[in-house]
């Protein structure tokens, strides 16, 4: 079975973080988004891998991720000039898929649980395509499918309907045979200009092929909001577990599941409460209260201030008396303050300056 990676998209609602990379290598717990996926793959046992780029800086992402080798899998690139679609990304893949079955999965979308189960079971079927359901709050910004309640059986999918008829979202994790590229060719674009999957499994229900489906247990975030973001950074945390290499000041705590690599220093007054995680290299002090809920990538430096539940990326310089909460801060960025007692909840895209 062969493995896609959807990592195009322009990333609109998540500006200014998406003017300098893709959305998918955005962090979560200090790890690109997408690198969940790739290792949901690997530990799977599908290592040959495809990674669809867009014109987001897809060097951005062949910079990372290389031929794959340091991650145990064998990468290939599939270049869409346009974010046309996920069906037109799939049709894209013919070459690759050959006569495998494949499973595509969207860069932005985490799945706690992993694919080991799920790929088994449509390994195991003669199905021509399986998808996964989730409940969800708010049913008119995904995919939907409605069940038949008599015979279980999927009855219809529609892509983001403004009535919707059903609470269970299809996320972006879709089990498929070569079948679907035939169909894929008889689609026209949406309304918003995209070939969607959503008409393609239709299409591929109404031409008498079998379309299983499975919900998922356990959670699954799609991260297409900066919210989005940081409630996965908050339940990829909660499994966080303990691996603590720092070096901590007399006066200072660290409760909870923390996870501090290697050469970060805690000095004094400071108190971090997990679960959080703190990269490598990082100063943190004096008197930084960080926590619950808080990333903070490499060769990062905090002084003097109070953040709760937010994303501070790598070579960050937060200084002087400054509370922030709910924010995400991109990489070589800068926030000086003096003295200054408000909560603040920021979205700064990379190498921003801010003196409040
Ligand atoms: C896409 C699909 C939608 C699916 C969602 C899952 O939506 O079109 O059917 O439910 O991914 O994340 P998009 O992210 O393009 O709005």
């Amino acid at each position: 079975m062969k493995g896609i990676i959807l990592h195009g998209g322009h990333g609109t609602r998540l500006r200014p973080l998406t003017h300098t990379g893709p959305k998918q290598l955005l962090p979560i717990a200090n790890k690109p988004m997408s690198q969940y996926a790739l290792e949901d793959f690997r530990e799977a046992g599908i290592t040959d891998i495809g990674i669809i780029i867009g014109d987001v800086y897809p060097e951005k992402v062949k910079e990372y991720y290389g031929n794959g080798e340091n991650f145990g899998v064998k990468i290939s690139y599939i270049y869409q000039d346009k974010p046309k679609g996920i069906s037109h990304a799939i049709k894209l893949c013919k070459e690759f898929v050959g006569n495998d079955r494949f499973v595509v999965y969207l860069g932005d979308n985490i799945l706690r649980k992993g694919l080991i189960d799920y790929k088994n079971n449509f390994e195991s079927s003669s199905n021509d395509a399986m998808i996964l359901l989730c409940k969800v709050d708010d049913p008119s910004r995904f995919g939907i499918a409605e069940i038949d309640s008599e015979s279980k059986k999927i009855k219809k999918i529609i892509e983001k309907p403004s009535e919707p008829k059903s609470d269970l979202a299809v996320i972006g994790v879709y089990f498929l045979t070569p079948k679907i590229f035939s169909i894929i060719d008889k689609l026209k674009p949406s309304a918003r200009g995209e070939l969607e999957i959503t008409e393609a499994l239709q299409l591929l229900m109404e031409e008498n092929n079998s379309l299983q489906y499975e919900t998922v247990t356990g959670w699954w975030k799609d991260t297409g909001t900066p919210e989005d973001i940081l409630h996965a950074n908050q339940l990829v945390l909660d499994s966080i577990g303990k691996e603590n290499q720092f070096v901590i000041d007399k006066g200072s705590t660290v409760k909870g599941n923390t996870v501090i690599g290697k050469e970060t220093e805690i000095s004094s007054n400071s108190s971090i409460q997990g679960p959080s995680i703190i990269g490598a290299n990082c100063r943190i002090g004096p008197n930084v209260t960080l926590g619950p809920n808080v990333s903070v990538g490499d060769n990062s430096i905090l002084e003097n201030c109070k953040i709760e539940n937010s994303i501070i990326m790598a070579n960050c310089e937060i200084s002087a008396d400054v509370h922030l909460s709910n924010s995400i801060i991109a990489n070589g960025s800068k926030i000086e303050a003096n003295n200054d007692q408000t909560k603040h909840e920021l979205l700064l895209g990379e190498r921003s300056q801010l003196k409040i």
